[in-house]
């Protein structure tokens, strides 16, 4: 145990949590929007119940700031009890440990959110998770989910990427902020998601290219959580897939960092 009660891989995760920035973690602009869409939900309906997938920090102080009940549902408990201490979590804060694909609950929420949920999980289980989260919310409940898609990129080639990372005025770590720009660029058409091999070999050609030096190639390497599948989607997969679950009240886009037209933020009312 250290310190704060964390066991030490716990704490591992919430000191890698606080090294990422946007987009990994949630943009300042995806926060507002958060917040803008679960205002439209619960006006003053403070008694309603949120589900959130995952443990992420910046939604549960959003809970926080109304004292909200709401359960986080990951299968990993460590999240839970580590991200709780970079954020301030509501009171009435609980916590399901579950595979989304097996959640066994019933119309419980009012509310569902969800930040990079479904690209954590191959494309041919979105359909299960889509349905699995359908059922948890109750009649007439939302969910909002930011997803990954692929649209137009806004750097087409590494040199893009890295010449834009040289010339930002903030100094940020070279792994969180990249590394969904170079996901992005290297996807695999057909399977919408990068290899770890072919990750590996890519940066091996842009270190040799001489667009990255062996400090930063180092870092790029070892940031990585390579236990994390990243899948993405397309935005018309998507909304055929939850064509018969969910009716789209918005679509929204963060706009505070370049690619944020992968990730566009549904708010879905439940058919
Ligand atoms: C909500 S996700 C998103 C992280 C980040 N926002 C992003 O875009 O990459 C992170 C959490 O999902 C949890 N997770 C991944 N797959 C899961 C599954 N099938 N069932 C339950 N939890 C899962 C992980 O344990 C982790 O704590």
């Amino acid at each position: 145990m250290t310190s704060d009660g964390l066991t030490s891989q716990q704490k591992r995760m919430a000191l890698r949590w606080q090294r990422y920035v946007s987009p990994i973690r949630p943009s300042k602009g995806m926060v507002e929007l958060y917040e803008k869409n679960i205002g439209i939900v619960i006006k003053n309906k403070f008694e309603y119940v949120w589900g959130l997938l995952g443990c992420t920090p910046e939604i549960r102080s959003i809970a926080g700031k109304y004292q909200a009940k709401i359960t986080c549902i990951d299968r990993n408990p460590d999240a839970f009890y580590a991200f709780k201490t970079i954020c301030e979590p509501s009171k009435y804060e609980s916590f399901i440990c579950s595979d989304w694909l097996s959640l066994n609950l019933d119309e419980m929420f009012d509310i569902v959110l969800g930040d990079g949920a479904m690209s954590m999980l191959p494309i041919e289980e979105h359909g299960t998770f889509l349905k699995n989260i359908h059922k948890i919310i109750k009649p007439g409940g939302y969910a909002i989910l930011r997803i990954h898609t692929i649209v137009p990129l806004p750097f087409d080639s590494p040199k893009k990427i890295f010449d834009w990372y040289r010339n930002k005025n903030d100094i940020t770590p070279i792994f969180s902020t990249l590394w969904d720009y170079l996901y992005s660029l290297w996807l695999n058409l057909d399977t919408l998601n990068v290899s770890h091999n072919v990750f590996l070999s890519k940066l091996l050609e842009v270190y040799k290219a001489g667009l990255i030096n062996l400090e930063e190639l180092e870092k790029l390497i070892t940031d990585n959580d390579y236990s994390v599948l990243v899948q993405y989607s397309r935005k018309e997969i998507f909304e055929k897939q939850i064509s018969g679950f969910f009716q789209i009240e918005s679509v929204d886009y963060a706009g505070d960092y370049p690619l944020h037209r992968n990730h566009p933020i549904y708010f879905l009312r439940k058919k």
